[in-house]
Parts: C-alpha cells; sequence; structure tokens
C-alpha cells in the first residue's frame, strides 16, 4: 500500500522536509492542492531551482513508482507512449506459417494484442504497477514541440490513451503528475488550464543554507555561508547562465575536498569551473567582479563571527 496523500499544508511542508527538500509555503500550498485535486502541477522556472527534484521526493515519501519522462525535440508518441513490437511480431507471424496456420484475421488478432505491445512512460504511468498510482514526471516540457503538447493536453483531460488495434486503455487511479519547463520557449494555455502553476524561484540565502546544511553537512559553518553568500551574490550579477542550487552543492562539496574551512581567492579561482560552466562568465568573474565579491563574503562573515563570539559568554 502507498502513503495517504498529505492532508494539510503543514503535512506537505513535513513531507518535503523529511526529504531534506526545502520549500516556502506557497510551493508546499500549490503542491499540496495539487494532490487534492488530483491537477497536474506544472513547475517552471530556472534550471537548477529543484523542479525535478519536487518530483523525486514526492515518489519517494508517498512511496509510489516514479516514472520519467524527459522530453527532447523530436519527441514522438512512439517513444512517449507505446510502440508494437515489430521483430517478435515478426517472428510469431513466420512461427505461425512455419506451423501451417492459415487463419489471417486471427493471426493478425493476436500479432496486435498486449503482449507484442512496448509501454513507454506515459502508458506506463496510466497501467499502474501493483494497483499504486505513480507520480509522472515530465521533464522539461519545452523541449518538446507543440504537437507533443497537443497530444499531452488530451492525455492529461481523460487520463487514458487510444492504441488504434487495440482500443482504449484507462488509468483505474489518475497518476499524480508533475511538469516542469525551464522555459526556454512558452507552453500552450489549454495545457496550462489543465494544470495547478508554480514558478519556482531561487532560494533564499537562507533557504540555500538550510540547504547546504543539510545536505553538505561536513562542510563548515563558516565555509557554508560564503559558499551561499557568494552564490546569492553571483545571481545578482548579468551572467549567461547563473548557477544553480545543484552548482552551489557541487561547490561546497569540491571546496571540501580541498580541505578548505573559508574562502580565499586562491580557492575561488581554481574551483570557479564547479560553479560556472561558460567561459564568458568565469572570465567576468574572475576579474574584479569576483574579488569584490569575495570581500564583502569575507566582511559579512567576521561580522556574523563577531556578533556569534559577543553574544557568548567568556570562559
Ligand atoms: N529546495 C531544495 N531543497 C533541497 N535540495 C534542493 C532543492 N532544490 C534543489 N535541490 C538540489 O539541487 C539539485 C538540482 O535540482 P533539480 O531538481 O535537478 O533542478 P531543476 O529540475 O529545477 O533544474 C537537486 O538534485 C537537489 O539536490
Ligand atoms: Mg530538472
Amino acid at each position: 500500500m502507498s502513503k495517504t496523500l498529505p492532508s494539510s499544508i503543514d503535512e506537505t511542508l513535513s513531507l518535503l522536509e523529511k526529504a531534506d527538500y526545502v520549500a516556502g509555503r506557497a510551493l508546499a500550498t500549490v503542491l499540496f492542492l495539487s494532490l487534492k485535486m488530483g491537477r497536474p502541477l506544472f513547475l517552471e522556472g530556472e534550471a537548477g531551482v529543484g523542479k525535478t527534484e519536487i518530483a523525486k521526493v514526492l515518489a519517494e515519501q508517498l512511496d509510489r513508482p516514479l516514472i520519467r519522462l524527459q522530453c527532447y525535440e523530436g519527441l514522438d508518441v512512439s517513444s512517449a507512449v507505446y510502440e508494437w513490437n515489430y521483430a517478435a511480431q515478426m517472428v510469431d507471424i513466420r512461427m505461425r506459417e512455419a506451423s501451417g496456420e492459415t487463419n489471417r484475421d486471427a493471426m493478425e488478432d493476436d500479432v496486435f494484442s498486449r503482449r507484442f505491445l512496448i509501454s513507454r512512460p506515459i502508458l506506463q504511468a496510466l497501467e499502474q504497477v501493483d494497483g499504486r498510482a505513480p507520480v509522472l514526471l515530465i521533464d522539461e516540457l519545452d523541449r518538446t514541440d507543440e504537437a507533443f503538447e497537443a497530444f499531452l493536453l488530451e492525455v492529461l483531460s481523460d487520463f487514458q490513451v487510444t492504441v488504434p488495434e487495440l482500443g482504449t486503455i484507462r488509468a483505474q487511479e489518475p497518476p499524480i503528475v508533475i511538469i516542469t519547463t525551464n522555459r526556454t520557449r512558452e507552453i500552450h494555455d489549454a495545457l496550462k488550464r489543465r494544470c495547478l502553476y508554480h514558478w519556482v524561484d531561487y532560494p533564499s540565502a537562507e533557504q540555500e543554507l538550510d540547504i547546504v546544511r543539510r545536505k553538505q553537512p561536513g562542510a563548515s559553518e563558516t565555509l557554508s555561508r560564503q559558499v551561499v553568500d557568494y552564490v546569492q551574490a553571483l545571481r545578482r550579477k548579468e551572467l549567461f547562465k547563473n548557477p544553480g542550487i545543484a552548482e552551489t552543492l557541487d561547490w561546497a562539496t569540491a571546496l571540501l575536498e580541498l580541505d578548505k574551512i573559508a574562502l580565499d581567492p586562491q580557492a575561488v579561482s581554481d574551483t570557479l569551473g564547479v560553479l560556472l560552466k561558460y567561459q564568458d562568465d568565469i572570465a567576468q568573474i574572475q576579474g574584479s567582479e569576483g574579488a569584490e565579491i569575495l570581500r564583502q563574503v569575507a566582511s559579512e562573515a567576521r561580522s556574523e563571527g563577531a556578533l556569534a563570539g559577543a553574544g557568548s559568554p567568556k570562559a
């Protein structure tokens, strides 16, 4: 048996927290409502802000299978929904011919039966495994084309798929659907209308520090704070590609591997490729802008350290 759905916003928040997913109340609310109302959740935001992770966390916490449809340009029904197993069909026909079977209608019926159908993610999500409606993650929908969107709209309206040779396959219990987009193009209104919408933003400094503490507990408090403050400052610059949360975590890990307990100019310069993935961005930050950020981050840490020191009783 899969676990029951959260019955309140607070329960949704604690479900996310249990999986070390740091979320604000707005996200927990829309997630709670989408589960409660049985509506797909449409998550839009920059790369690396935690959209895909929500589906993973949800599947894990609700003890449901996660079925992921990774979208890409040219994704079609045979990769997303189902495909006939031609090779197996051919073998079956040959064997029947060899054994002298001549009834063409019977042969055709059999060759187009369920056992020759290969189900791809969408069909898998409708034909639930062991009675547990899965979490269906339709990831990076903006990479597909409008034809696929239109098809998806149909699936999401009635949670069924029609295979012409076989008939209609309908979900007994609709899957929990999470759709993500990195907004490289607009998704059609008709599809959005089926869903509840949430814009996933970069976390606040406080939230991001919480994430680093949870996911990289080995990093010193000073290093964690400085890493977060530095990344937050970078996101205020006009970079070609801002670092996401994954980059923050990778950076903290990299610095930890180098035995750093605080940022210094050399460490930053040596590891910038963990954080920024475009040479123009790296060049921009390696100059005076990066030095200025580091100076600020280090002086904040010092004043916080002084404050913390002032508050603690002297031995
Ligand atoms: N709110 C969060 N709380 C904890 N970890 C997070 C959060 N958001 C993102 N992460 C971490 O950052 C990584 C990247 O997030 P991901 O979901 O892949 O981003 P997106 O799908 O938006 O590009 C995840 O693997 C996860 O470890
Ligand atoms: Mg993603």
